[in-house]
């Protein structure tokens, strides 16, 4: 591939990279030229951010050829990919959380001011601020979170600042991987914006995701991987999404699951009267036995809230929550579990997993049978069948379940976290956005132990911003607005026009 053309500003050719038995890239090739989109697209595991990583320094490639601009490199380390003009927004939450939203932006690159004829210099902390308020104002309309440590901020802004650092340097590439995670429908398309504006000023920009519709809103070509393989680099206006899955995955997968019909039985959550000033106001809702009840609504509505104030994690002022007729009081996960819900949180690289440790510990080890002190001891043989079953049954991509979650794929450590609470085996399940980052295929096979989960007496509080997942699912949907609980429908009510109704607050006009 190599190119005498004026238009390729990155070119790959025969890119290997190894780690104990695993082979991440095969003989990689890409070619990026200026000014357009490259989607990057493959299953979980497929090779996506180990190629982004080489190209940002943070790996280095074991054998093949970089060149940008045409000239050959090496490139060694962060600081070098920048200076090649590479930007990268990465899939796991890079913002150092003790500093500010200009600190983290102008980290490492703080803008100085010389006085004195260059003798006395300071911290130009009047342009950063100025400079990272330009860029958040794309995003936010009000700006006072810019001197907070980020730790206080939550995901959504942080993905934001993030998206700010690595537009503030003028880069001739910026990276973007899986970038819309935690954002709401606004956000992304502020986001869409400007990659258009990006694209405009000859930025170039290679994208990850899994979110195929999306894609074609702004992709010029989708560059096909599959275990580390280039599989096949097409111009977005000659695919479709069925060509594209059909390019990924390599074999026949069915499109869609609907929930199986279940007995609805007893009711088996009880939510009352929950408040938290200036956030949650007077919830009510339950869950049955067999039933997956939905909750929609836009981001920032309290959905996630919500379900954290159910499971006891953050302090509410009043309210109450019963579990197969039985009150508890609830005031930390811990309480939650031992009352028999488990919750499956949005931020999984933070509560998730324990990954220092292997796979099958992770899928088997869990909270319930920690808190219940162990009531029995799972033996060696039958952990690692456990392990098994769903690393096969939703395609978890590893060497082996000794593996430590760590070394896995960001859409990989999902599920490995989702197996665990599905064996964990709870009354009641939450999952907050349960397949956000999760492949095509394996959407599906989530959707099949959601189904078989409920089959077998259990309930499930899902909240999703995928109302395509919601619709297919849910036996009720919630739609919050404002910290509220404006309206409940059932399956057959629910349409993508009258959940937006609600969730963008149409009965209060
Ligand atoms: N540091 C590492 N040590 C060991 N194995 C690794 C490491 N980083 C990645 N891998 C392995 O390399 C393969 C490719 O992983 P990569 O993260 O590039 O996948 P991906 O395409 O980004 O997937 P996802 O869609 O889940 O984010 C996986 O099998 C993964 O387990
Ligand atoms: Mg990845």
């Amino acid at each position: 591939m190599a190119s005498k053309n004026d238009d390729v500003l990155i070119s790959l050719t025969g890119i290997n990279k190894g780690f104990p038995g695993v082979r991440a890239l095969d003989n990689m090739s890409l070619e990026v030229r200026k000014g357009e989109v490259l989607a990057l697209v493959g299953e979980n595991g497929a090779g996506k951010s180990t190629l982004i990583k080489i190209l940002s320094g943070l790996y280095q490639k074991d054998s093949g050829e970089i060149r940008v601009r045409g000239e050959k490199v090496e490139i060694q380390d962060t600081k070098h990919a920048q200076a090649l003009g590479i930007s990268t927004i990465f899939q796991e939450p890079s913002l150092a959380q003790h500093l500010t939203a200009v600190e983290n932006v102008y980290l490492g690159r703080e803008v100085v001011k010389s006085f004195l004829g260059g003798a006395v210099k300071l911290l130009d902390e009047k342009t950063m601020y100025q400079e990272t308020e330009k860029l958040y104002r794309n995003f936010f309309s009000t700006v006072e979170d810019l001197n907070r440590p980020v730790s206080e901020l939550g995901a959504l802004k942080n993905r934001v600042i993030e998206i700010a650092k690595a537009l503030s340097v003028n880069a001739s590439v910026v990276i973007m991987d899986e970038p819309t995670a935690s954002l709401a429908e606004e956000e992304r398309d502020v986001l869409f914006d400007f990659i258009h504006t990006l694209k405009e000023q000859g930025v170039s920009i290679i994208y990850v995701s899994h979110h195929l519709h999306e894609l074609f809103l702004f992709t010029d070509r989708f560059h096909v991987m599959r275990d580390g393989k280039h599989i096949k680099t097409v111009n977005a206006d000659e695919t479709s999404v069925d060509h594209l899955v059909s390019l990924m995955v390599g074999r026949e997968i069915t499109n869609f699951v609907e929930k199986q019909t279940v007995p609805i039985g007893e009711e088996i959550l009880r939510v009352s009267n929950l408040s938290r000033p200036g956030i949650l106001k007077d919830i009510n809702f339950h869950v049955r036995e067999g039933e997956i009840v939905g909750i929609a609504g836009l981001a920032g509505s309290g959905r996630t809230e919500t379900v954290r104030a159910v499971m006891g994690a953050d302090p509410i002022r009043s309210g109450s929550v019963s579990v197969s007729g039985k009150q508890f009081r609830i005031r930390s996960p811990r309480d939650a579990i031992r009352a028999g819900i488990g919750l499956l949180p949005e931020n999984r690289k933070l509560h998730g997993a324990l990954t220092g440790m292997s796979v099958s510990k992770n899928i088997t080890i869990t909270s319930i049978n920690k808190v219940v002190a162990m009531k029995f001891v799972i033996n060696k043989k039958k952990e690692v069948q456990i392990a098994k079953d769903y690393i096969k049954r939703l395609g978890i991509k590893t060497p082996s379940e000794k593996q430590k979650v760590k070394f896995l794929s960001g859409g990989n450590q999902q599920k490995v976290i989702l197996a665990k609470w599905l064996y964990t085996k709870p009354k009641v399940l939450i999952f907050d956005e349960p397949t956000q980052g999760i492949d095509v295929g394996a959407k599906v096979e989530v959707y099949n132990l959601m189904s078989e989960f409920v089959a077998n007496g259990g309930g499930i509080l899902m909240v999703s911003s995928d109302l395509l997942e919601l619709k297919g699912l849910a036996d009720r949907i919630y739609v919050m607005h404002q910290g509220e609980f404006a309206h409940e429908f059932s399956r057959e009510e629910a349409t993508e026009e009258n959940i937006t109704f609600y969730a963008s607050g149409g009965h209060k006009a």
